[in-house]
């Protein structure tokens, strides 16, 4: 099954997306994620995409398309997978919709995360994640086991975002409120929509998003 995980930044998108792949076998198309790599790679997109991530604006869809469509070609998507962050715009929702006809393929669910903008500066501007493996943890919601040791690989090594300051998190909840927010409607208009508490704890949010997908709610 393909699912889009919708939300405003730091909603839980990502934290939901690895826990489903690491269970579930589902793969996590993370366009942030992918974008990242572009950067510390020094990609031609990657260094189109960094100032404008830099400061909290969105990276054009032409380019997110072909990063979106260029990963659906590997065969691991055939498992199911999970768009994190993207669509992002109603253009990329059109073409997503085109990507997935071309293949076949449907849109199973569109859970979107709702969230508390207050609470999501807290939440954003105390993630961090594990250098090696890319694990999601938080100063208060989510520790290691061990401190200072990444329950997933083991590494010592962890790293924060450079857009994961308060005023860039400002602009990014702008930018997600003018552009992202109505793909919503989008979606319900096409029966797809389900909506979750995001401010619940992550545990009780993946059992949400688990009962969703195993059609029990
Ligand atoms: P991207 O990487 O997609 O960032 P984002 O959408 O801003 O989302 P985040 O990764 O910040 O939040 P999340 O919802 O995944 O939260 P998380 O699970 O980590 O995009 C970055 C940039 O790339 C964009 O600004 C843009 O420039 C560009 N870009 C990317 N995709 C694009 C596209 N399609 N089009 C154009 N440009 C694009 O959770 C946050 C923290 O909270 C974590 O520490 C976690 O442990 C904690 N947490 C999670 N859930 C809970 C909970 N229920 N309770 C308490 N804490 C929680």
């Amino acid at each position: 099954m393909n699912i889009i995980l919708l939300g405003p930044p730091g909603a839980g998108k990502g934290t939901q997306a690895q826990r489903l792949q690491a269970e579930r076998g589902m793969v996590q198309l993370s366009t942030g994620d992918m974008l990242r790599a572009a950067v510390a790679a020094g990609t031609p997109v990657g260094l189109q995409a960094k100032a404008v991530m830099d400061a909290g604006q969105l990276v054009s869809d032409d380019i997110i398309v072909a990063l979106i469509a260029d990963r659906l070609e590997q065969p691991d998507t055939k498992a199911g997978v999970i768009f994190d962050g993207f669509p992002r715009t109603t253009a990329q929702a059109d073409a997503l919709d085109a990507m997935l006809a071309s293949k076949g393929l449907e849109l199973g669910h569109v859970i979107e995360l709702t969230v508390d903008e207050d609470a999501l500066v807290e939440r954003i501007t105390g993630r961090f994640s594990c250098a090696k493996c890319g694990a999601g943890y938080h100063d208060r919601f989510k520790q290691p086991r061990q401190p200072g040791v990444c329950d997933a690989c083991g590494s010592t090594e962890f790293k924060r975002r450079p857009d994961d300051n308060e005023e860039t998190v400002r602009k990014r909840m702008a930018e997600y409120r003018e552009k992202t927010a109505p793909i919503s409607n989008y979606y319900r208009e096409k029966g797809l929509l389900r909506v979750i508490d995001g401010m619940a704890d992550i545990d009780v949010v993946y059992g949400e998003i688990a009962s969703i997908l195993n059609g029990k709610s």
